[in-house]
């Protein structure tokens, strides 16, 4: 897990090629599985099997800047009753679908449509689907060219995210280490972010990992980041030999220099 996510890179260019047969069908037996997983509470998985439709109809609107990322298909996370827990569990199991489909070797990309207006929502995925506000692009990864450098999306350091029982105090390297959690929190900032924003924040208190999502300046958290930061915490503290689960605990606010953060869940260490 630990190299995976180190290595892990979103990717933006596919080559012009179909999935089909068996591994279409491993796609679909994951969809099932993942649900199943959540009991079928929060979300379901829909794959958009005409990808060239969709490209043409959130061209110029969906992604950043209206910039579409072009897939030969597209899966939509389709919220059961947008409530916070939902989007925090749909996220958690999207990114632990996207971990699988690695495995599969294939690439895939979040995609924020968000803002895309519903009409044109309904007529690319669906009238049931017009509400969906994040979609994967999938496909099979364009080879790299050994030319041309790799874009990268740069991280902040571990002190810039973990504080010593209150946000703002700083920990050390020593602390992380005597407590077993210095290698979880060196991979955990590879986690992929909306905007690369990178918004979580750790507390450790006790035998407890505190999580936080610093509000941006228009005000604004994304629980997507949330989700998809526990997704890979638990799946690093299992390599430590740690086996939990987050308590989501939301809505309570935090600030320390001018910074607001809000709480999203504890972890027991
Ligand atoms: C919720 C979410 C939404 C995202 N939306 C987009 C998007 O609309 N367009 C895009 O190109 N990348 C999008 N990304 C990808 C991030 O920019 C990317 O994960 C981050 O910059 C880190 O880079 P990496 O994934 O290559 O490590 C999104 C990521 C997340 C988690």
């Amino acid at each position: 897990m630990s190299n995976f996510l180190k290595n892990r890179r979103s990717v933006r260019e596919y080559k012009n090629k179909e999935i089909t047969g068996d591994v279409k069908a491993q796609i679909l037996g994951l969809f099932d599985q993942l649900e199943k997983e959540d009991e079928n509470k929060h979300f379901n998985f829909v794959l958009f099997e005409d990808g060239d439709k969709v490209y043409r109809l959130l061209d110029g609107l969906a992604g950043y800047s209206g910039v579409m990322i072009k897939s030969p298909h597209y899966i939509g996370i389709r919220l059961k009753k947008v409530s916070n827990e939902s989007i925090i569990y749909a996220s958690y199991y999207a990114e632990k679908l996207m971990t699988e489909l690695s495995k599969l070797n294939l690439g895939s990309c979040w995609i924020n449509v968000k803002n895309v207006d519903k009409e044109v929502k309904s007529e690319a995925f669906g009238e049931n689907n017009k509400n969906i506000g994040y979609i994967i692009a999938i496909g099979y990864p364009k080879a790299s060219n050994p030319f041309v450098e790799e874009p990268f999306s740069p991280r902040l350091s571990i002190q810039d995210i973990v504080y010593d029982e209150e946000l703002g105090r700083p920990i050390s390297i020593e602390e992380l280490e005597r407590r077993g959690l210095d290698d979880l929190f060196y991979y955990i900032r590879f986690a992929p972010s909306n905007y690369n924003k990178q918004p979580w924040r750790f507390i450790l208190k006790n035998n407890k990992v505190i999580l936080l999502l610093e509000v941006s300046e228009e005000g604004k958290t994304d629980l997507m980041d949330a989700g998809i930061v526990m997704y890979y915490f638990v799946e690093l503290a299992k390599t430590i030999g740690i086996n939990g689960e987050w308590i989501i605990a939301d809505n309570l606010y935090m600030a320390h220099d001018g910074v607001n953060c809000r709480q999203i869940g504890e972890f027991q260490i």
